[in-house]
Parts: C-alpha cells; structure tokens; sequence
C-alpha cells in the first residue's frame, strides 16, 4: 500500500467488502467539515505539532489516537481555538471551517465555538440545575424557540432524557460520572453545533457509562460530525469511522503518521509505526 506522506485523505480508497459505508469508494463523497492545513502549533520555544494536514469529513466520527504526549489534546483544541488562551501559544496554518480559516481576525471566537462544540475529558456541568445547565447556551444565544423543547430534546439526544425528566431542578453535580457527561454533551448539542470535539470523554467513566457513551457517538454522527481523542484503541476502533494516528516526530513534535478508514488502519495500517503501536510494541 501507498503510504501517505501528507496525511491527507486518500482520493481512491477501495472499500473492502467489510469496510463500513464511510469509505466506500463508490459511494458519494462526503463533504469535509473541517480542514486542517499544515498546522503547526508553540508552546513558548517548544513546537507540539509539526505541519498537521488533516480532513475530517461531514457526520463521520473521525477518532485521534497515539501515545501520551503526541499532540493530541493540543491539536483537538485548535479545532476551535481552545488554546488561544495559553499565555506563549503560536499557531501557524490553517483551520478551515465552513470555507474560513478559523484563526483569520474577522472570525469570532464566539460565535465560531458555538458551531464547533467541545465536552471535555472530566465531566464539568455548571453548579446550576440540569435545567439550566442545557439552556445556559441557547439563552446566552438569544434562542427564541420554546427553551422547554428545546432542552427536552437536547437531553433526548444525549440519551439523558429519562433518567432526569423528573428531576430537571436537581443540580447537576448531583448526577453521576456517566450521567454528567451526558449532561455535557446535552449542554453542547443544545447550541446546535455542526461538529463535537471530544478530549477522551470517558476516562473518568466506568465501563457500563462508557459503552452508554459509546453507542450515544455512534448515534450522534447521524447529525453531527464528531472528533474524538482516546487513548483507547478498542474505543476507537468501536465508535469510528475513521482513524488519524499521532506520534512525536525526531524533532519531538506531535505529527500525523497516517490517516484511514477505521478498518483498514487497525487491519492494515500502511506505515510500519502504526502497525508497530496498534499492536502494542510501543505507547
Ligand atoms: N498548556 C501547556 N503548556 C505547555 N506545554 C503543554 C501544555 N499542554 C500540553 N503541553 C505539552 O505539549 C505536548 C503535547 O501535549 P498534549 O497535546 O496534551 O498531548 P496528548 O493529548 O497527546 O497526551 C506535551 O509535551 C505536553 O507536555
Ligand atoms: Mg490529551
């Protein structure tokens, strides 16, 4: 196989008979969300990704895998600026979303979050009701719909709805790990967001409120376009479609040594580093 020095998406992958939809080579192209050129980003002197060129193609979950350190978090967090508040950062390339590169000055960081949403590795629901906790984006938005349904149905969609319906006036702190989360990824869908990051959402989980996780990323995709970090191989070879491997570069920086369709990365990777780590001789 070709490796795929740029880790740009291939143009001609064919499907094998057991590759899931997403990459079939037939199939209509989806359109890329998010497109990531030679992205480099600094903390102070040190330079944590090396030219990262990326495209994460429209409701599929495209999922960051690669030892502790490679960049990952760094990288996830530039997708929507999440680091422009570290004190010495530098970025250099490009974030394009939606046809703009996100890092341009009209763009508002604002409003650009608002459509690139992020749920982070542990739980963090406001100190308010689980009420307040969905509806806090939309009316800082200004929504003018019925804030009712429109909480009601972002908490369907983070499959939260019946655990909580009789209890939307209790804290949210007061809900468990797994609940929390759910309570999260509710409060990000509820600005309607286009894409969902997420910086390995379940680490803090246990087992049975992972897999609740798990199957509520795979539901999501229908509507929305997913980035996941996880140090969880299996997790990524579970919810993705599609699998980016990071590593530190000889100049010790996070790069992106490939990029394929799920399947094929963990059955045949076509860099010898990839297949090295998925099967376990380093990271
Ligand atoms: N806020 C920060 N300031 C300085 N260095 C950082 C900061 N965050 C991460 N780093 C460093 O950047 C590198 C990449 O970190 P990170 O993106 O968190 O990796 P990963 O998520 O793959 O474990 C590491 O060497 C880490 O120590
Ligand atoms: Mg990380």
């Amino acid at each position: 196989m070709e490796a795929n020095p740029t880790g740009t998406r291939k143009p001609n992958v064919e499907a094998s008979p057991s590759a899931n939809d997403a990459a079939q080579a037939n199939g209509p192209a989806k359109p890329d969300v998010l497109i990531t050129e030679d992205l480099k980003f600094w903390y102070g002197k040190m330079r944590a990704l090396s030219g990262i060129s990326l495209n994460i193609p429209q409701h599929e979950v495209m999922a960051i895998i690669g030892p502790s350190g490679c960049g990952k978090s760094t990288y996830l967090r530039c997708l929507n600026r999440m680091n422009d508040l570290i004190p010495s950062a530098r970025v250099e390339g490009r974030v394009i979303f939606d046809g703009e590169n996100i890092y341009a000055r009209n763009v508002d960081p604002v409003q650009m979050r608002r459509r690139i949403g992020m749920v982070f590795q542990k739980p963090n629901p406001f100190p308010k009701s689980i009420y307040d906790n969905v509806a806090y984006g939309p009316k800082v938005n200004g929504y003018r719909g019925s804030m009712d349904d429109l909480v009601e149905h972002s908490l369907r969609q983070a499959a939260l709805w019946d655990e909580v319906k009789d209890d939307l006036k209790k804290s949210g702190l007061d809900l468990s790990g797994g609940q929390q989360q759910r309570l999260c990824i509710a409060r990000a869908l509820a600005v309607e967001p286009d894409v969902i990051l997420m910086d390995e959402p379940c680490s803090a989980l246990d087992p049975i409120a992972t897999t609740r996780i798990e199957d509520l990323i795979r539901e999501l995709r229908e509507s929305y376009t997913i980035v996941i970090v996880t140090h969880n191989m299996q997790q990524a070879a579970r919810v993705s479609d599609r699998t980016a491997f990071f590593m530190i570069d000889e100049q010790s920086s996070g790069s992106l040594v490939e990029v394929d369709e799920t399947q094929r990365l963990f059955t045949t990777p076509s860099d010898q580093r990839t297949e090295d780590y998925i099967t376990g001789r380093f990271g």
